[in-house]
């Protein structure tokens, strides 16, 4: 399973790329704003801040909701840098623009995915990867893992390229539940990646092994 890190936080990147299990970074405007990265200017450098501090898929979301907006938008992101997908929302006019940048060979992800529905047509038009919101499911007392494992029986059953991208992930849970179910790719905050690492018994076994070594060595 590919471990992105869902932020525009340069410092959660970095720390994240350091562990060494990081490949790849995804955002959204509302991420982008968080870190008071605002205007077409400072935004498109900051993708190109996020390329160059990790070797792997960065999506860049366009705010256009008509086709030719998308294609404009997705060709200037595209052009930034070659680790750049095309992050492009789950609507009529975005799956016209999945299957354009798809003949391009521009990669691209499917944002707001929020049923199996919206996912086949996603695969149909030629999307890299698709990202459904397990948490914002859950939010709305809906199984957002449900979705993850119809997702992946369906494009098992026809063998469909397109990667499955669980987005909207808030704690390690939603990642070992998404790899039991083979999710390709998860996306989630630093926290929830950092708490993978944590188990008391590990502190209390490391704490006895330092305690007993040094008892030995005095
Ligand atoms: O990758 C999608 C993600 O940014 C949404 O996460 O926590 O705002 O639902 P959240």
């Amino acid at each position: 399973m590919r471990f992105f890190i869902d932020t525009a936080n340069l410092n959660d990147i970095k720390e994240a790329n350091d562990l060494g299990v990081l490949d790849g970074v995804t955002t959204n405007p509302s991420l982008m704003a968080k870190e008071g990265i605002t205007g077409k200017k400072k935004i498109l450098q900051h993708y190109v801040d996020i390329c160059n501090i990790v070797d792997g898929p960065v999506s860049a979301e366009v705010i256009s909701t008509d086709f030719k907006g998308m294609i404009a938008e997705g060709e200037i992101l595209a052009a930034l840098h070659p680790n750049i997908v095309v992050k492009v929302p789950m609507i009529p006019e975005g799956i016209k623009a999945i299957k354009y940048f798809y003949e391009k060979d521009i990669r691209t992800n499917c944002t707001l995915i929020f049923s199996a529905g919206q996912a086949l047509l996603a695969a149909k038009a030629g999307a890299t990867y698709v990202s459904p919101f397990i948490g914002r499911l859950d939010d709305v007392s809906t199984n957002g893992l449900e979705l993850i494992a119809q997702i992946r029986l369906i494009y098992d059953n026809y063998a469909y390229d397109t990667q499955i991208l669980a987005a909207s992930i808030r704690h390690p849970m939603h990642i070992i539940n998404c790899a039991e179910i083979g999710a390709d790719v998860m996306t989630g905050p630093l926290s929830a990646i950092k708490a993978l690492a944590n188990h008391p018994l590990t502190d209390l076994g490391l704490q006895q092994f330092l305690a007993d070594y040094a008892k030995g060595n005095k």
